[in-house]
């Protein structure tokens, strides 16, 4: 299912109505206050209680918003979103294939910057790598956003960075704990995999023509597979309770419009020194994997352009731009 900003932002007034209301509100009350017709209320009503809201209706109280479903509706995304630019639209998605893929096609065909794909679950949501992303139902977040900045192609990697950056923010205030970030974009907490993004980008001659940032964040998963149970948490089981994806969603764009904002404006620069101080890459031995070839090395700074530079044990110093690190253990004395 898929929401156009205005059919979500009428249904959003609905609710807005509804819970300022509190108690139970007359079907003519609501008209009046709406400028609606009594019909056109009962059919909006009729539209949010087919998405899962719960709302009772009884000729002589009125209607009275009892519950609201745990999805990523676009009426709950937009109700209350703190932001100017990335405003949607939001099309939201019971199951996709992957909401970059879905995202790329919407870039591709005209979607306009803040554009915002999200599904419940995804059968072939994709990591960086060529890695598949496991996107359980109901319990992660799974979203892409549409980008269109003026920038040539390069400027990518900062992007991601940026990207990256937002999501620490938008996990430390919703849920009060800072994942670090692995170079260049993978979010952890206590060393396992929470969160990752794939950026990509269509280009024309030198500039970008348009990017989709896919974010998939693990947020109330009770547990994972046996094959990922080693390396990848959730938010509730490493930090405990349940968080709301919305919430959490919506923390990420505004924090993300606000830092990417900065960014066509400022340049980079602040925004590394942010990522710095939540990184947990720098200072380490670490090893990169770039299909067959293996790098290994001090991870001793990134670069203004977002590149990760490693000293080797030979005292060279390599630009790494793509590819994936593992931190070397930690060497005891005799070991
Ligand atoms: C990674 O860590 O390798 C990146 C994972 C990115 C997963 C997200 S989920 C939403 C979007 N759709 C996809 O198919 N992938 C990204």
């Amino acid at each position: 299912m898929s929401s156009s900003k205005s059919s979500a932002q009428g249904l959003a007034a609905v609710l807005q109505v509804l819970r300022d209301a509190g108690d139970a509100i007359s079907g003519e009350r609501l008209a009046a206050q709406m400028g609606l017709s009594r019909a056109a209320v009962w059919k909006r009503v009729h539209r949010l209680k087919a998405q899962g809201y719960v709302i009772e209706g009884s000729p002589r109280r009125g209607y009275r918003l009892l519950a609201v479903p745990d999805k990523l509706l676009p009426e709950e995304i937009l109700q209350g979103l703190k932001t100017r630019s990335f405003m949607g639209p939001v099309h939201h998605f019971e199951t996709l294939a992957s909401t970059n893929d879905l995202a790329k096609e919407l870039a591709a065909r005209g979607a306009p910057e803040g554009t915002v794909v999200v599904a419940e679950t995804q059968t072939g949501g994709r990591g960086r790598l060529g890695r598949e992303w496991n996107s359980p139902p109901g319990v992660g977040l799974y979203i892409s956003l549409v980008l269109r900045p003026m920038l040539p192609p390069v400027e990518l990697p900062q992007i991601t960075l940026t990207t990256a950056v937002a999501v620490v923010r938008a996990v430390r205030r919703v849920a009060g704990v800072a994942p670090g970030i692995k170079w260049p974009n993978d979010l952890l907490l206590n060393g396992k995999k929470l969160g990752g993004i794939l950026t990509e980008m269509e280009t024309e001659s030198d500039r970008i023509r348009h990017v989709v940032v896919g974010l998939g964040l693990n947020v109330n998963n009770p547990g994972f597979p046996v094959e990922l149970v080693a390396t990848a948490t959730s938010l509730t089981l490493a930090a405990g309770g349940a968080f709301s994806r919305v919430n959490l969603l919506k923390a990420w764009l505004e924090e993300f419009e606000e830092l990417y904002g900065r960014f066509l404006n400022q340049g980079f620069p602040e925004i590394l020194e942010e990522w710095k101080r939540f990184t947990v890459t720098l200072g380490r031995m670490v090893t990169v994997r770039q299909g067959p070839r293996e790098i290994s090395g001090l991870a001793l700074d990134v670069a203004p352009d977002g590149a990760l530079l490693l000293r080797t044990a030979a005292g060279e110093i390599v630009r790494v731009t793509s590819g994936e690190i593992t931190p070397e253990p930690a060497r005891g004395p005799g070991v």
